[in-house]
């Protein structure tokens, strides 16, 4: 489903070596597919053809101007959860009207930032946001559309740290004390309920878990009708999975999603929004790097790379799995070995992989990590003084760098230095 083959030996991005890319840009390195990015929010849309709908890219996932401006261009909409990001879907020229607004702690300036710019919806996720809602926009003297994140206590079957419906979660109202929360939503001015909202988690490989959710939503759909509420738009969230381990079977397709949607809730006449990211991100993006040193361990090996866990730390922290590949293909044949793939960060959890069989590699080869896109880049740090990872946009046969290895001077200039020093 993406677009990195291996083409004359080499692994390519759309049509670009990657060792083209290792040269020009240096490692480690994000690198991105545009045709991919294109792809996966276009599967995603066909998906739903048939109802009013809008896909709203969870920029979370990997929030690159260039990377929301591909996507902006197909007619997405953005899902948002804080000013910065508020701003960073205003700057790629989102409308604000495709603008939804998550999160549990929205602060008033980010309610009147988006209010003053303008947005879809907030999705709430309390009654003391929604009085915060209704004063800021009173204060101002607008309207504001809301809908309410119900948690409707489903065990999306993903890791513990991103799930996110089940109710030890901090996410959204409980599902039994909704029609409560509509009904003060209802009386506050400067409040308009427009729909309801749901989002149970990340990385679901089964659609069992999204059923059940959207179940409940319409039951609940037609309660609040009957209670007077106008409820014309359901945002069903994201958190379909996609395939980290490509030997393993794959998670349902868009296509599959998508009817599970019109077969739950398509009949309520409501127009739906959903937010994925990592399906639309997640393998539309490599991180790229090179092995410094090859390192024999007591009874193991260890493979030392100059990428990370502040480059990509979703291994140290959801013990996620990510294939990874050498630059050059191996040849038929070519001898294995076992790996503990490790990055240059004085701290063990700055593990990729242990005991990873892989073709045998040498100091200098490149690396990808596959499926990397999403939650890579937008979570990095500069831990250990390690300049912020660059990312690099890749377009059929040409590449730009997106965002530009930082130097160790602007590194350090952006501290001050207090007058009494
Ligand atoms: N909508 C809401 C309200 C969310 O909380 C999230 C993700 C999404 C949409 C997008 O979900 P997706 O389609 O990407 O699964 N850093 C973690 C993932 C955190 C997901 C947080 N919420 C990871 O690297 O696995």
């Amino acid at each position: 489903l993406d677009h990195f083959l291996y083409r004359d030996g080499i692994l390519h991005a759309e049509d670009v070596p990657l060792s083209e890319i290792a040269a020009s840009v240096g490692t480690p390195a994000y690198v991105y597919s545009t045709a991919t990015l294109e792809r996966h929010f276009r599967l995603f849309d066909e998906a739903l053809e048939g109802m009013p709908h809008l896909v709203c890219y969870a920029m979370k996932a990997a929030s690159n101007q260039a990377i929301l401006k591909t996507l902006a261009a197909l007619g997405a909409g953005m899902d948002v959860v804080s000013g910065g990001e508020y701003a960073r879907a205003k700057a790629a020229g989102v409308p604000g009207d495709k603008i939804v607004f998550a999160g549990v702690g929205k602060t008033e300036a980010e309610i009147a930032q988006a209010l003053a710019g303008g947005l879809r919806q907030f999705n709430v996720e309390s009654e003391s946001e929604l009085q915060a809602i209704s004063r800021v926009a009173s204060e101002m003297g607008v309207t504001a559309p809301v809908t309410i994140r119900v948690n409707p206590d489903v065990d999306a079957k993903t890791h513990a740290k991103i799930a996110t419906g089940k109710s030890e979660n901090k996410f959204g109202v409980p599902i039994a004390r909704a029609r409560g929360v509509y009904a003060e939503a209802a009386a506050l001015p400067g409040i308009e309920v427009i729909g309801i909202d749901v989002h149970i988690g990340s990385q679901l490989t089964d659609l069992a878990p999204f059923e059940a959710a959207y179940l409940k939503v319409a039951e609940l759909t037609e309660t609040l009708r009957a209670d007077g509420h106008k409820i014309e738009r359901l945002d069903l969230g994201g958190g379909l999975g996609i395939p980290y381990e490509r030997s393993n079977t794959a998670p349902p397709l868009p296509t599959e999603y998508g009817a599970l949607i019109k077969r739950t809730v398509g009949h309520l006449g409501c127009e739906i929004e959903i937010e994925p990211g990592r399906l639309i991100a997640g393998n539309a993006g490599i991180l790229l790097s090179r092995v410094v040193y090859v390192k024999e361990g007591e009874g193991r090996r260890f493979l030392i790379l100059d990428a990370a866990m502040n480059d990509l730390i979703r291994p140290a922290m959801y013990d996620a799995w990510h294939d990874i590949v050498p630059v050059i293909e191996p040849e038929p044949g070519q001898e294995r070995a076992s790996y503990d793939v490790v990055g240059p960060v004085c701290e063990s959890g700055d593990t990729f992989a242990r005991a990873r069989e892989m073709p045998q590699l040498r100091e200098g080869d490149l690396v990808a990590f596959r499926s990397a896109g999403a939650y890579g880049a937008v979570m990095a740090s500069e831990y250990n003084s390690r300049p912020l990872v660059p990312e690099v946009l890749v377009k059929d046969d040409h590449h730009a760098v997106i965002r530009a290895r930082p130097s160790f001077d602007e590194m350090i200039s952006r501290d001050s230095i207090p007058e009494w020093l």
